[in-house]
This record gives C-alpha cells, sequence and structure tokens, in this order.
C-alpha cells in the first residue's frame, strides 16, 4: 500500500512572519501520519517553519536548489544548505521553474542526480501545456519528460523519488482537470517507471496529482487507484488544506 502524500507548494509566498502565522493556523489540524504532509515553502522560510514545526510529523520542503556541492553560483543554494535549515524535500522540474526560468530537462536530471547524491528526497514535476493536451500528443511529452528526468538514476533512487503530474492548464487556473484525466495520466507514467525500471519500481513509486487541487475536488482525485495525494498550491495557503489533508 502506497502512503498518500500530499504537499502544499506555497511559492513565492509568505515571508517567514507570515509563514509562522500560516503556520500555526494549519500544524495541528494538519498533523496526522495517516498521510505523508509536507510544507514546501520559500527557501527564507525553512529555519522559521523547522522551528514551528518542532514535534509535529508535518515534513518541510524547497521548491528549488543547484546541483552543485557548493561554490561561485551566486543566488543560488545547495541541498547541503537546505538540510541544515530542517528541510528534507525538494521539487524539481515545476513548470514556472521550467517556463519562467528555462530549466530544461538536462538541468533537470543534473538536479534529480544532486538531489539523491546530496541526500534531498525529491518531487519530479511533470505535465503538459495545453497546446499539446488539445493536439492529443501529451503522453509522448510526457513519456519523454521522465524518461530524460531519470538518466542516470538507480533503482534504489527512483523509489526514493515522488513524481507530480501537475497539467500546465490546470495550474493556478481553477480548472481542474478531471479525476479521470489525471488518473488516466497517472497510470501512464506508472506505466512509464515499469518500463524504465520494472513492476516493483512502479507499483512502489508515488505519484501526486496538481493543478487546482481544492477541498472539493481531493477526495475524489485521491480516491483513484494510480494517485498517490496532491501538490496543492493556493490552497495550501489557506485553511482549506486542513480539508485536502483530512479528505
Ligand atoms: P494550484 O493548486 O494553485 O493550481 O498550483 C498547482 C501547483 O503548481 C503546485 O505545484
Amino acid at each position: 500500500m502506497r502512503k498518500k502524500i500530499i504537499a502544499g507548494n506555497w511559492k513565492m509566498n509568505k515571508t517567514p512572519t507570515e509563514a509562522k502565522e500560516l503556520i500555526s493556523k494549519l500544524k495541528d489540524k494538519c498533523n496526522t501520519d495517516k498521510v505523508d504532509v509536507l510544507f514546501v515553502v520559500p527557501s527564507i522560510d525553512v529555519t522559521t517553519a523547522a522551528e514551528c514545526l518542532k514535534g509535529t510529523k508535518i515534513k518541510l520542503g524547497t521548491q528549488n536548489f543547484y546541483f552543485e556541492e557548493k561554490g561561485a553560483y551566486t543566488g543560488e543554494i545547495s541541498a547541503k544548505m537546505i538540510l541544515d535549515a530542517g528541510a528534507e524535500y525538494v521539487i524539481i522540474g515545476h513548470s514556472e521553474r521550467r517556463g519562467i526560468f528555462k530549466e530544461d530537462d538536462a538541468m533537470i536530471n543534473k538536479k534529480l542526480i544532486a538531489a539523491h547524491k546530496f541526500g534531498l528526497k525529491p518531487i519530479l514535476c511533470c505535465g503538459e501545456s495545453l497546446e499539446l493536451r488539445e493536439k492529443g500528443t501529451y503522453k509522448a511529452f510526457i513519456e519523454g519528460q521522465i524518461k530524460s528526468a531519470f538518466e542516470s538514476i538507480s533503482k534504489e533512487q527512483a523509489l526514493n523519488t515522488v513524481i507530480a503530474y501537475e497539467p500546465i492548464w490546470a495550474i493556478g487556473t481553477g480548472k481542474t482537470a478531471t479525476s479521470d484525466e489525471a488518473e488516466e495520466v497517472c497510470k501512464f507514467v506508472r506505466e512509464t517507471v515499469k518500463n524504465l525500471y520494472d513492476e516493483s519500481v512502479a507499483n512502489e513509486i508515488r505519484i501526486q496529482y496538481g493543478g487546482s487541487v481544492n477541498a472539493g475536488n481531493a477526495k475524489e482525485l485521491f480516491g483513484k487507484e494510480d494517485i498517490d495525494g496532491g501538490l496543492v498550491g493556493g490552497a495550501s495557503l489557506k485553511e482549506e488544506f486542513i480539508n485536502i489533508v483530512n479528505y
């Protein structure tokens, strides 16, 4: 049985002071071990968030890092810094990083390799644009994203990776994929993992859905066979996140 993993991606929202306030509103009612609960906060909030979450089961992640160990990379943060500050997960390949910050498949592969090398648990995002969805070529596109990201990743490392399927057309738009649409792709991603590794990895790896998840649709989405939880944007900044976690 795969344990569900429900992560709130705060994106570029909340100062450390505001993070403290939000966490104090959410933490008691999100403190469960029925599912893995994760707050994926801006890097500058990690230390404060880690302090606020002490004694709870809620885990912390960041939204980005750089693949080198250390050095002259102005503006970047390393895996070691993230771990030392108290987070253990990192999102890699979010469509906003791919689109706005021009991160390509090669960069995402380097980050996935580095996350495993330095001991961060990655959440690897994939997902198609509206154009590809309408063209009907979205599966081939997503297969390409997964194959490229997992190059040189061992079976053990693959098992320690979470994949998030986030169709770009459903992010921040209020237009959620139907649970059948989301399930279709999550199942396909699992199939792709099976082809890259084997059945046992495919059965164990956790695949989230992301894109306008809210308290009203979480139960139906997370009830699907191949959807192992969600990567939640906007609704993770509100008390609504409590209802998503306790779907
Ligand atoms: P929304 O839930 O705001 O659509 O964002 C989804 C997302 O991008 C999570 O990473």
